[in-house]
């Protein structure tokens, strides 16, 4: 009878399970992005909290523009696949970025048009699909990039990700210590947590 009861709960209660891969990009290439700061910033928690966290940098990548023409003749640019890889092979990912126009940059823009792309071509889903997504901005300006998200948002989801409702924006970003202060961690860790465990139902 006990043994009963215990399966019983079993299947209503929520399970949790840790995450324990996790790819975190920023979408600047530049050299002293505040985005790739926070991204850092974000990784350095990530690790602390027990997963296995790799940084990639977009300049690394140069991913040439999306051109169906490129695709047909071509297939999938080298860097376009190694991109498209890293996020087939991790859990969760991390996407910190810069605010363009209200908008995201046009290097993230394109990194994810070909990571929704399959290896032959046509859309594919498995960068996206069952993956969650932690979305994260720094901006100089009071809004902190909050707008870029909103876009980046729509873009993950629209492709199959699943992304943690909360969301970090650091406003004043040039600010000395605007990327290194216990509040600013305090909401990185819940962000992250909630990225980080699943809630399983069994
Ligand atoms: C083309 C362009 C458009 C921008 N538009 C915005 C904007 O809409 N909102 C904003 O907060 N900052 C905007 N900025 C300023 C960026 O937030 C700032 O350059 C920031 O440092 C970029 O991120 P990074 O430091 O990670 O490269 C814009 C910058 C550029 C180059």
């Amino acid at each position: 009878m006990k043994n009963l009861l215990m399966a019983g709960m079993a299947a209503v209660m929520p399970m949790t399970a840790q995450c324990e891969d996790v790819l975190v990009f920023a979408g600047s290439t530049r050299a002293e992005s505040v985005n790739k700061k926070l991204a850092q910033e974000a990784a350095r928690i990530a690790q602390g909290m027990g997963a296995k966290v790799t940084v990639i940098d977009l300049r690394d990548f140069s991913i040439p523009l999306y051109d169906a023409d490129l695709e047909a003749n071509s297939g999938m640019p080298k860097n376009a696949k190694r991109l498209r890889d890293l996020m087939i092979a991790n859990q969760s990912i991390v996407i910190v970025s810069p605010e363009y126009n209200a908008s995201i940059p046009a290097v993230l823009k394109n990194a994810l048009d070909w990571a929704s792309r399959g290896e032959k071509g046509g859309s594919s889903r498995n960068a996206f699909k069952g993956k969650k997504f932690a979305l994260m901005s720094a901006s100089p300006s009071g809004m902190g990039g909050s707008r870029a998200l909103i876009h980046l948002r729509t873009i993950v989801e629209a492709v199959g990700g699943q992304v943690v409702e909360k969301q970090v924006s650091v406003p004043n970003a040039y600010e000395k210590g605007a990327l290194d202060n216990s509040a600013l961690q305090k909401e990185l860790k819940e962000q992250l947590s909630q990225l980080m465990t699943n809630e399983v139902n069994r």
